[in-house]
């Protein structure tokens, strides 16, 4: 009979997501997908897994810190990677001191094994110590977010306010849902899925404690954070009229905007990743969003294709830019370790070359949204200001946001224009 290969443990499995995270440049999102796809490890190890290798990647600065505290002599990055790992149990999860130590022993290399269990069971030792420590730090190094980040929210929200978003960005995001009301009534929800709690003030919305397998399967919810709700509510698309979307993967607003429209008219929705798109093509069937046509399209580039110039004018256009996704980071976790400084102006470049392409197609007197899910001006009212300079056929009609330290939610902009005559 053929031996069954020993199935990897969750602290292995995050070990071998970080080391993957950081050689091979992907998204922390894809790189524990593909690894959590290859192992059988059941719900709660997942889970476990999860909570290690987002919670090391959220708190880096800190573990390093500490690190930094323990061992005055350079360390390579595997074991900098398993001590992490060791430290975010002992600090975080106040795992058992002979758990955490000795589990995490047991992932490294036998030469290294007696170094690894030296450090850690100092760092337990002194674990007072180290946490005061820790407290007498910059925000940058207690909440681990990159320095010019923090003097830029400082600059641009106050010390309290940026203090309050980099420990929001910290704490693990809760898991909130949109009803689709184009396959299930909110009453009918609610009875088949008692276990969802309703979000007061949004109610459309309800938040899981668990992962709604079964209701999404059924396309009866998405994914989804409240303030997403924000631009598709500005947009306001009305049964009958003709919308175009012109960022749409992964599908969230384009079904909402559907749902909004009772599923009468039509919504052509465009991204430019094919990979994205078939996620979109997906969603959208799942859903029952059947008033939607599905495009790949890059904005950026080439001509527009000849399909949607036949279809336009548009009623009502919704541009959900990409971003430098400053809004969302709770949920994407090592965003704040791939953003640099340059990176607002230049998305604010790609954005408004977006806008310039699609904007030709929005009829006069319609509808124009602009959203992101970023948090800075460069790539909100700037790119909007810019607009209205270089339209002069275009009116600001309003500007709605959710700040996180503000509004309890994911950050989001959204600013409504007309197209005048
Ligand atoms: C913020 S996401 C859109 C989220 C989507 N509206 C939703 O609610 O699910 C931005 C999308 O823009 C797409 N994108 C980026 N640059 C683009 C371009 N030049 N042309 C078309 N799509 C683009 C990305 O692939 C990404 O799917």
């Amino acid at each position: 009979m053929a031996k069954r290969r020993a199935q990897p443990s969750a602290r292995r499995t995050a070990l071998a997501a970080l080391r993957a995270w950081r050689t091979e440049k992907r998204f922390a999102d894809s790189v524990i997908a593909k690894l959590l796809a290859q192992t059988e490890l059941d719900v709660r190890d997942r889970a476990f897994t999860l909570e290690l290798f987002y919670g090391v990647l959220r708190n880096a600065t800190l573990l390093d810190f500490w690190i930094g505290c323990l061992r005055k002599s350079p360390l390579d990055v595997d074991l900098r990677d398993l001590l992490r790992l060791g430290l975010y149990q002992l600090f975080f999860l106040k795992t058992p001191e002979h758990a955490a130590v000795h589990e995490t022993v047991e992932l490294a290399p036998k030469s290294r094994r007696a170094l690894i269990n030296a450090i850690l069971r100092t760092a337990a030792r002194r674990q007072d110590e180290l946490r005061s420590q820790a407290n007498a730090q910059c925000l940058a190094i207690r909440t681990s977010h990159p320095r010019f980040l923090v003097a830029r929210w400082e600059q641009n929200f106050g010390p309290q306010a940026a203090e309050a978003l980099c420990t929001w960005n910290n704490r693990p995001p809760p898991l909130y849902a949109r009803i689709n009301r184009l396959k299930i009534g909110r009453e009918s929800f609610r009875r088949a899925y008692p276990e969802s709690r309703p979000l007061s003030g949004n109610p459309h919305f309800v938040e899981f404690h668990t992962f709604p397998t079964e209701a999404l399967a059924q396309g009866h919810c998405y994914i989804q954070d409240p303030s997403t709700a924000i631009a598709c509510q500005l947009l306001d698309p009305q049964p009958g009229e003709k919308i175009l979307d012109v960022c749409a993967a992964p599908g969230g607003k384009t079904s909402h905007i559907a749902e909004l429209m009772r599923n009468r008219g039509g919504i052509v929705a465009c991204d430019r990743a094919a990979e994205r798109v078939r996620v979109l093509e997906e969603n959208l069937a799942r859903l029952g969003a059947g008033i939607a046509r599905v495009f790949r399209f890059d904005w950026t580039r080439g001509r527009i294709p000849k399909e949607i110039v036949a279809i336009a004018p548009f009623d009502r256009v919704l541009i959900d830019a990409p971003c430098s996704n400053t809004g969302v980071m709770r949920r994407r976790v090592d965003v704040r370790w791939r953003i640099r400084a340059a990176d607002f102006v230049r998305m604010q470049k790609q954005q408004l070359k977006i806008v310039r392409t699609a904007l030709g197609l929005l009829k006069t007197g319609g509808v124009l949204v602009y959203s992101t899910c970023s948090l800075e001006p460069e790539e909100n009212e700037k790119v909007v200001q810019q607009l209205l300079r270089e339209f002069a056929n275009s009116r600001r009609m309003e500007v709605q946001s959710s700040l996180p330290f503000r509004d309890g939610f994911d950050g989001a902009f959204a600013a409504k224009l007309i197209r005048t005559g």
